[in-house]
């Protein structure tokens, strides 16, 4: 039996998922984010990014460099709300 490899922990996703979304078309991060979800757990894809690149690079024939990074979207880091309120 073939060993299950987690590669979005926060989303519970495996390689193979991953591997399988590149074969049906998938060419970004973005594109496996909205189809796995990987990227969308509480580490923010910091964790399973790195590894998602390796894949598509892996998959799609490509230097790591030509996968674009995710969509960034603010705030780039956590922030204290209290830095929102006027005093
Ligand atoms: S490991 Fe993928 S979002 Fe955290």
């Amino acid at each position: 039996m073939k060993e299950k490899v987690i590669v979005c922990r926060c989303e519970d996703v495996t390689e193979d998922e991953v591997i399988e979304a590149i074969q049906s078309g998938a060419t970004t991060l973005e594109e496996l984010k909205r189809v796995l979800r990987v990227g969308m757990g509480s580490c923010q894809g910091r964790t399973c990014g790195p590894i998602l690149v390796s894949l598509l690079a892996r998959e799609l024939n490509k230097n790591p460099k030509e996968i674009k990074q995710w969509n960034k979207r603010p705030p780039l880091k956590p922030v204290h709300m209290k830095i929102f309120i006027e005093e």
